[in-house]
This record gives structure tokens, sequence and C-alpha cells, in this order.
């Protein structure tokens, strides 16, 4: 990899350092914003490639901002964010049966701020980070940008995108530092149990890495799968981990930025210190408003939510089992995705496009049957893409009835 820095552009003195230069626009932001672009043109796209439920914030967490702002909460907080919000978090973490205090909890602008302080506190240059294959698009350029790089593990052939303890063993070298570790995941939407997890855990504790455990998604849980925190595997597992989540997935809250992470207190002090330095701390008014949304009784509201997605989720399922070329890889039981495989669909012609590839497959389903899904490229899952069924159940189903539609036109 070279280290000079980049050639200025044509219109531009400006030489781009070489860690910026290498972060490419995220593909799904990439994708959300043609389907946006078609929408705004009048066309009916419907978007399956959004990252967050489709549902109101919690009111709650509204009138808490508009009561902070009301009353002029509007000042630098402390950097690692005002302490009834830390304590609220800490005890909405400690639910899966981790015992963090107030203390190890850093507030930050998002659960992505929260990763990016996590790698900066933890990654030198050239150190590896182990994670579990399919993964999230963001982690290889938060990798990058602390020096690291991230090393996917692949599941095996027919695992169920279940990465087993055996192949993560396989990948440790010794510039291994950080296990990465999402689940539930996206883009898979598969959970890993509390049996799976400590046997990859077992590997970090094995060769003293340290774990990054991102449970963004912690609430989106269906069926009999459960949420088992790392932390929560006993004490080996907590005094090295660091766990990741936030207010944005579970109370509809994405564009608020109030996200956390719970580490042992020195490396919360370290994480606290770099935040203080980049960000002084997250948003007043945000806080505030993440606050109203942990202290308020959701338990009716939010189980609400989760129905209503489990609906999405398992009519997603049925539909896609019966749409020839897509079949749905692992066992969604988690967040609001799904990855289906489109190799099927290989070799198949439309509009005098032949699908070669899932970015093939994504540009023309989007072109001719106006449904925007993310190939998988982008997250180590190259024959696949991304569904994301958090839209509302008409639009979910008359999208499901275009995608069915588009296959039976494919031609041989
Ligand atoms: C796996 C994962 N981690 C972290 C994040 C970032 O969450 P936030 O919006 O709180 O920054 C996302 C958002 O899409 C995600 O999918």
């Amino acid at each position: 990899m070279s280290t000079a820095p980049s050639a200025p552009e044509a219109n531009s003195r400006i030489c781009l350092a070489v860690r910026a230069a290498q972060v490419p626009p995220s593909a799904t932001a990439a994708l959300d914003a043609r389907a946006k672009a078609l929408i705004a043109q009048g066309v009916d796209v419907i978007n399956l490639t959004s990252g967050e439920p489709a549902f109101p914030t919690v009111e709650p967490a509204t009138r808490a901002a508009l009561d902070a702002v009301a009353t002029g909460f509007i000042r630098y907080t402390p950097a690692a964010g005002i302490p009834e919000l830390r304590s609220a978090a800490a005890e909405f973490i400690n639910r899966h049966g981790t015992a963090y205090e107030a203390g190890q909890v850093v507030i930050t602008a998002g659960a992505k701020q929260a990763l990016h302080h996590a790698f900066t506190a933890l990654v030198e240059p050239g150190d590896e980070i182990l994670v579990p294959a399919p993964h999230w698009v963001s982690y290889p350029h938060l990798a990058a940008l602390a020096g690291g790089t991230l090393v996917p593990v692949q599941p095996a052939r027919d695992s169920g995108l279940k990465v087993g303890a055996d192949q993560l063993r396989a990948a440790v070298t010794d510039r291994t530092r950080v296990l990465l570790l999402n689940n539930p995941a996206n883009p898979s939407g598969v959970v890993y149990d509390r049996t799976e997890l400590a046997a990859l855990v077992q590997v970090a504790i094995d060769h003293d890495l340290a774990v990054i455990s991102d449970e963004i998604c912690d609430h989106w849980v269906f069926g009999d799968a459960e949420h088992v925190s790392v932390a929560a595997l006993g004490p080996e597992a907590a005094e090295r981990t660091l766990t990741v989540g936030g207010v944005s997935k579970t109370f509809a809250m994405t564009g608020w930025r109030i996200g956390w992470v719970a580490a042992p207190a020195q490396v919360a002090q370290a994480i606290t210190a770099i935040q203080s330095h980049t960000a002084s701390a997250p948003s007043s008014i945000s806080q505030r408003a993440a606050l109203g949304a942990l202290t308020a009784d959701l338990t009716t509201e939010l189980e609400h939510r989760r129905r209503e997605l489990d609906d999405r989720r398992l009519t997603t399922v049925k539909a896609l089992a019966g749409i020839p070329g897509m079949e749905v890889d692992g066992t969604p039981d988690g967040a609001f995705f799904l990855l289906a495989d489109v190799t099927g669909t290989y070799g198949r012609t439309l509009a005098g496009r032949t699908i070669t590839s899932a970015a093939d497959f994504a540009e023309l389903l989007l072109a001719e049957a106006n449904v925007a899904v993310v190939p998988g490229a982008d997250f180590a899952a190259p024959n696949h893409v991304r569904v994301s069924y958090t839209v509302p159940p008409d639009r979910l189903r008359e999208a499901l009835t275009r995608l069915a539609a588009f296959a039976d036109a494919l031609a041989a």
C-alpha cells in the first residue's frame, strides 16, 4: 500500500491524505441517494435500502428535546455526556446481564462515533481486526482510519452465514489485536446464540484480544432468538470488551445522533479524552432526548413495534422463498435486514441486459421494477443483496409483488 500523498485533482491545489483518499463513499448511501433522486423526479420507487426502522421517534424523546431548548439546556456538557444519561444508559445496557457503572459509559454522537473512538483508542498502525463476515459496510473504513486492517472471516458453506470459532482461530496472526462482533448482524440479520458467541469470545480470551461488540440492534430480536451481550458472558469476557450501542435503532432516533460505548474504566477514560478533543461532547439537546427515551416506560410501545417489524420480516421471508433465483441466506432472526443470494439469476436477461453480479441485479431491479436493494459486495457478501424490510406493510407487499414480477420476467 502506497503511503505517498494522493495527486491533486485538476481543479484543486489540495492533496488529500492517503487515509482520506482511500475512503470510498458508502455503497448503501449511494444507492439510497439514487433511489431518493428517482423519487424526487416523481418515480414510484420503493426503497428497501434503509438502515432504520420506519417508525416515528418515541414521543418522550421529542418532548424532552423541546423542553431542553425551552429551558436553555444548550451549552457544552461534560465530554463523556451528562451524568443522568450515562447512568440511564448503563441501566439500559445492563438489562442484558452486564454490570456496567455510569462511569464506564461514554455517550457519543451515534454508535458510529463510538466505534470510531473505540478503534482510535485501541488500534495501532498495522494491527488487524478480525470480524465475522458478512459485515457492516463501515467497519473496514473505521479500521483503516485508525491505521488498522479489517480481516473478514468468511462463514463456511451451509453454516447459515455464521462464523465458527475454528475459522476465527485460523485467522489470528501476531498482528491481530481486536475481535469485532456485531450481533444481531447487519446485513444478514442472523443472531448468534449464547453458545456460539461464547465460543467466538473464547478465541479472543485465548489470544488476548480486545473485543468490540456492536450491539446497536439489540432490541430487534424475533421469535425464539434472544439477545446475548458479550460482556455478560463472564468476567474474562467483560474485562476485554467494549460494548457499543445507542438509541438510534431502538427508539427510532437515527437523526438525533446519540450512541454510547461501555468499557473497562481506563478505556472509557481514554475514549472520553479522545472525544473531548474531537467533538467536545454530543449535542446537549439530543442527550436530553435520549434521556427522555430511556427513562420513560416504553415497554408496550416498543413491544408493539417489535411485533410489527416481525410481521414484515415473516412476510418478506415467505415471499422471497417463492421467488425463483433469490434465496434467503441464514436465518434472519434479528435487526431489520436479510441477505438474499441472487446467483440463481446470473446469466438471465431483461431489457437487453444480462445479470452477472449482485450489483447488476440491484441496478436492473431499480431500473425495471423501481425497487431499491443494496448489492452485498461492500458487506463481504458479493453474491447477495441486502433487503431491508422496515417500510410500511402496504409498500412492502407492493415491493415483494414487483420483485416476483421482475424475477418472472427475467429471460434465460
Ligand atoms: C451494525 C451497525 N453499527 C452501527 C451503526 C451506527 O449507528 P448510529 O446511527 O447510532 O451511529 C449502524 C447503523 O446503520 C449499524 O448498522
